[in-house]
């Protein structure tokens, strides 16, 4: 298991391309299925998640091709409803093949996800929203079997605005018969996204990037040719790193609308970011100043970027608190901060985040994606060296973060 070594501490400077986004790429790998015959996707990130998908499709029989950040999928051949527990269980996002396969070929058997890290991550409304539209679901020996003639639209309102059951949602009803209405959806780009796609496959959806989401049902939808939207989170994770590290980075390529809420708490614990266009300059202050910031859906704080920001917090001026109202068990990068020296505690869903005036390297370990980058944003900001183990968890989610660093003028390297 490969494992990175962190000498600290740095300032980053430098300008770096953002990449395309993880969470939008692998919905619309999933809504291929809708389709019979090749799509195409620009942007795509070389990421173990991209990765996974690939091999998921292919198992599902479709022949998958991934160079120069495009990947072409062509289903014309698929005949495999299954995604098993081997795949599920490394990528939750697994789930999203469920929905398009009873859509298209009226029949799935996905595997539960099971539990993730930081909590129970249910999936009981993405399976609410298929039966809604009319979808039979039986749970197996750990799988869901799905079957279903012709899906029906229906009205189907979310208790809790959810990213993966709106997407599921929007991809089983585009091919359903009738209406289907959608309400308290999520409206993160990244669900906006999978809609504007199938739209232009031919689906016909309204009220995209509202809550409140129209799908009347096409007989089909067409093979797409569809370039992702910048990694918000990704974006967001290296201007918090410059923060953290004092340094000045150029975000190049990124979509800055996405990122008003980030932006604002980075600003207001002393950051200074400059817009322009695509590119966003990030400085870092002197001094950090505590804050208070709480996770919303979009288009508040992401809950994908508290991590970080405790991170960035570990060294400010004062008391800060960070909270998550999504995941409230999501702080398992807690425990590996303190050990680098970090003073947080936790109460409930709230981080009460006490600025020491500096952090030192230590072993820790990465548990989660976004906990993990968290982790490589202390270590470059605490004296000495830190040992972080598990980066597989890193590679889901940021592409080669170990080469980009560096040529910011990190010290970070992977050892294999
Ligand atoms: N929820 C339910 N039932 C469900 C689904 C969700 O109760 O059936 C609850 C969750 O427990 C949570 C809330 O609804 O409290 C929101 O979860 P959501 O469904 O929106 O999350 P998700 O679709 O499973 C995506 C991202 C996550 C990101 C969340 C929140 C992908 C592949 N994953 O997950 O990204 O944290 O939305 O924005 O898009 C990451 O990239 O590191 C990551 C974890």
């Amino acid at each position: 298991m490969d494992k990175f070594m962190v000498k600290g501490p740095c300032r980053l400077s430098g300008r770096i391309e953002i990449n395309g986004a993880k969470n939008a790429v692998l919905p619309i790998m999933a809504a291929s299925l809708l389709t019979r015959g090749k799509s195409t996707i620009d942007n795509v990130p070389n990421l173990r998640d991209v990765k996974t998908m690939n091999e998921l499709l292919r198992m599902l029989g479709a022949e998958v091709m991934f160079e120069n950040r495009s990947l072409t999928i062509d289903t014309r051949n698929i005949k495999n409803y299954e995604a098993p527990y081997d795949l599920v269980r490394t990528m939750r996002a697994s789930i999203y093949v469920l929905g398009p396969l009873v859509a298209a070929y009226g029949r799935a058997r996905v595997s539960l996800p099971g539990g993730c890290a930081w909590g129970p991550r249910p999936i009981d409304l993405h399976l609410h929203a298929l039966e809604k539209l009319g979808a039979r679901l039986k749970l197996e020996e750990g799988y869901i079997h799905a079957s279903a003639d012709k899906l029906k639209g229906a009205e189907i309102v979310f208790s809790t605005s959810s990213v993966g059951a709106t997407a599921q949602a929007i991809m089983a009803a585009v091919l359903a018969r009738g209406v289907t209405t959608l309400k308290n959806s999520a409206v993160e780009p990244e669900v906006t996204e999978l809609a504007r796609c199938l739209i232009e496959a031919g689906a016909n959806i309204e009220g995209v990037g509202t809550s409140v989401i129209r799908i009347e049902g096409v007989d089909r939808v067409e093979p797409f040719h569809h370039r992702v939207i910048p990694d918000r989170i990704e974006a967001g994770t290296f201007a918090a790193a410059a923060l953290a590290t004092g340094g000045e980075i150029e975000l190049a390529g990124c979509d800055p609308a996405h990122m008003d809420a980030v932006f604002e708490a980075l600003r207001a614990c002393g950051g200074v970011i400059e817009v322009s266009g695509d590119t966003v300059r990030v400085s870092g202050p002197e001094k950090l100043e505590a804050l208070h910031v709480v996770t919303h859906e979009y288009p508040g704080f992401p809950t994908d970027m508290q991590a970080q920001m405790i991170a960035v917090l570990a060294r400010a001026r004062g008391t800060s608190t960070v909270t998550d109202t999504i995941y409230p068990d999501r702080f398992t990068h807690v425990p590996e901060l303190r050990r680098l020296g970090a003073s947080i505690r936790l109460d409930g869903n709230i981080a009460v985040v006490k600025g020491v005036n500096r952090l030192g390297g230590a072993p820790v370990m990465a548990t989660d994606i976004r906990a993990s980058s968290a982790l490589i944003i202390a270590a470059m900001a605490a004296e000495g060296t830190t040992e972080i183990s598990r980066v597989y968890h890193i590679d889901r989610g940021y592409e080669r973060i170990e080469e980009r660093l560096r040529r910011l003028g990190a010290e970070i390297e992977r050892i294999s």
